[in-house]
């Protein structure tokens, strides 16, 4: 076994993480559906929150818009993170935006990189797409909860992807040249996202757009949008406060698209 197929450890993953509220519970599974799915089991039954679910396999992993997100074993970190909030429900898009930030400054502090995130929470190195984030909002008795999904491509190889994802899809390893050790860069995400977290719930939004504006590849930009069932060309303005993109189409109008 090489060392970037070790498993990872929850004894190593807990000597090195240094936050106080996510990732002070970690259930760590060989393989699960999607941990995402098993989060959502634990937010309704009461889980704290920052309990993090992590599987060094899904077989079921799911991404956005239903699309499946290949996650083989031990290639990649694919996990979700409990919160349960104290933000108006209309900024909590806003969390995925600290995922996204936070795998930009792990891929910096790991390995040099200088990582891009594109709007809603996808981030990008090299022009092609490394991570992506999967919000899910859940009711429970005890009240709602936020489910924050991150699926890292960490130590994939290109032939790890498939044909027709090569082009599109990139790791860690690929774009740094080396494996990288997955407890470190876990760590790095989970105190990344704390940071950040804490910072919306006490100073607000403002910090955090200010970050995402300069790290976002489609401001500025002309993009195909494909929104309740019209596409059309836009140029991509600005995020807002609740995590909606403002676009200008083609006849001048500005138009605001939800994730
Ligand atoms: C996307 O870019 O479409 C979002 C991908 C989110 C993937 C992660 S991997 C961990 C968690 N469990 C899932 O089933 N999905 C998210």
């Amino acid at each position: 076994m090489t060392s970037q197929d070790e498993p990872l450890r929850p004894a190593a993953i807990r000597q090195r993480l240094k936050t106080r509220r996510i990732g002070q519970t970690i259930a760590l599974f060989d393989s699960l559906p999607s941990t995402n799915r098993l989060a959502r089991d634990l937010a309704q039954d009461g889980v704290e929150e920052g309990a993090v679910v992590i599987a060094e396999e899904q077989t079921e992993g799911r991404g956005r818009k239903g699309r499946a997100w290949l996650s083989p074993a031990r290639k990649g970190l694919w996990f979700s993170v409990v919160l349960r909030p104290c933000l108006p429900e209309p900024v909590q898009p806003l969390l995925g935006f600290t995922a996204a930030l936070a795998v930009v400054e792990a891929g910096r502090r790991c390995a040099g990189l200088d990582l891009a995130v594109k709007w809603p929470n996808d981030v990008y190195g090299g022009g092609k797409k490394l991570a992506g984030v999967l919000l899910e909002a859940v009711t429970a008795r005890i009240g709602r909860a936020v489910i924050v999904g991150i699926g890292v491509n960490v130590n994939s190889a290109a032939s790890d992807f498939p044909e027709e994802l090569r082009e599109r899809a990139t790791s860690l390893r690929e774009l740094a040249r080396r494996p990288l050790d997955r407890s470190a860069v876990l760590c790095a995400v989970l105190e990344g996202m704390e940071r950040r977290y804490d910072e919306l719930v006490s100073r607000g939004a403002t910090p955090l757009l200010r970050e995402w504006r300069r790290l976002d590849l489609c401001l500025g930009r002309s993009i195909q949008v494909s929104s309740a069932g019209e596409a059309y060309r836009a140029e991509a303005l600005t995020v807002d406060v609740d995590g909606s993109l403002l676009v200008r189409d083609g006849a001048g109008r500005t138009r605001r698209l939800w994730a």
